[in-house]
């Protein structure tokens, strides 16, 4: 098949491969889209935890990102782990200079096994300059409470973050259950117009290793093509929901989930 639309990631390498760019271009090309890059850092991590970080110099970021969008042009943008303050100013330039509106932005702090991927100062011009650009913002739990201050314990707190998260000038946040701790997955959508609940029991495993890259990908992926935003979450939970549940089982720790779900190998190929 032709990919049906391009997406351009800004994100981290993963080096084992469930989550960061690995697990972006996987979903992109799963979900049948064409993956472009600019890698932010370079990461030495397995299951079990990230060992180290290698930063790329915020000018060469902003040079993949300037020179890959010159000459083939994306319909949607996916941006994942910044991890300081040069980085996102670097990011913020390229794509004012781009001008794509659809722009999924995932606010990546904390790895699943607990290291942390961001620095302080880089919070703050997260919340100053980058959030305002995007069409849509992907926190976890976790990540909301960083940026708006407040303790999420319940789904009315989800909703009274979400909404200060709003004010910051995003246009729309989609605030991730995965971290609270109950039988349902609650993913809250929310504008200054509505709010959309997507509701999913909770899969038991600990192989949830990438699940945010990977829906964050999704959805940019779906919206590029063409889809509205309700059905691209809708579409991007489901998908995530299947990766977990047919998950591989690899690693000792967070294993990854399968990005594969969503497609039958040509009998020719097998
Ligand atoms: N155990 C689970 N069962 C079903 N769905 C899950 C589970 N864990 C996470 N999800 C779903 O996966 C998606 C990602 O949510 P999550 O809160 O895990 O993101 P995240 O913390 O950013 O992930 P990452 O560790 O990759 O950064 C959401 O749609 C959430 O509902
Ligand atoms: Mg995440």
């Amino acid at each position: 098949m032709k990919p049906k639309s391009k997406i351009l990631i800004i994100a981290g390498s993963d080096s084992s491969g469930g989550a960061g760019i690995q697990a972006d271009i996987k979903t992109v090309t799963a979900l049948g889209g064409y993956a472009m890059t600019a890698i932010t850092a370079v990461t030495v991590q397995n299951t079990k935890k990230v060992k180290t970080v290698i930063p790329i110099k915020p000018k060469e970021i902003e040079n993949q990102i300037l020179f890959t969008c010159k000459d083939i042009k994306p319909n949607a943008i996916k941006i994942g782990m910044l991890h300081s303050t040069e980085v996102i100013k670097s990011v913020e330039r390229a794509i004012k200079k781009l001008k794509i509106s659809k722009i999924v932005l995932d606010p990546v702090m904390i790895a699943k096994g607990g290291s942390r991927l961001i620095n302080k100062s880089a919070i703050k011009t997260l919340k100053k300059k980058l959030i305002k650009k995007a069409f849509l913002l992907t926190p976890n739990i976790p990540e909301a409470e960083v940026l708006t201050n407040i303790k999420i314990k319940s789904l009315k707190d989800m909703i009274f973050a979400a909404n200060k998260l709003i004010g910051f000038g995003v246009k729309n946040v989609l605030l991730k259950g995965g971290h609270k701790n109950s039988k349902y997955m609650e993913d809250l959508l929310i504008n200054k117009k509505e709010i959309k609940i997507y509701k999913n029991k909770k899969i038991k495993t600990v192989n949830t290793h990438g699940t945010g890259c990977t829906l964050s990908s999704a959805i940019a992926t779906y919206l590029s093509c063409g889809k509205p935003l309700k059905k691209s979450c809708e579409l991007g939970i489901k998908y995530v929901n299947q990766a977990i549940k047919l998950n591989p089982n690899y690693g000792k720790g967070h294993g990854p989930v399968n990005h594969l779900n969503s497609i039958e190998i040509n009998k020719k190929f097998r």
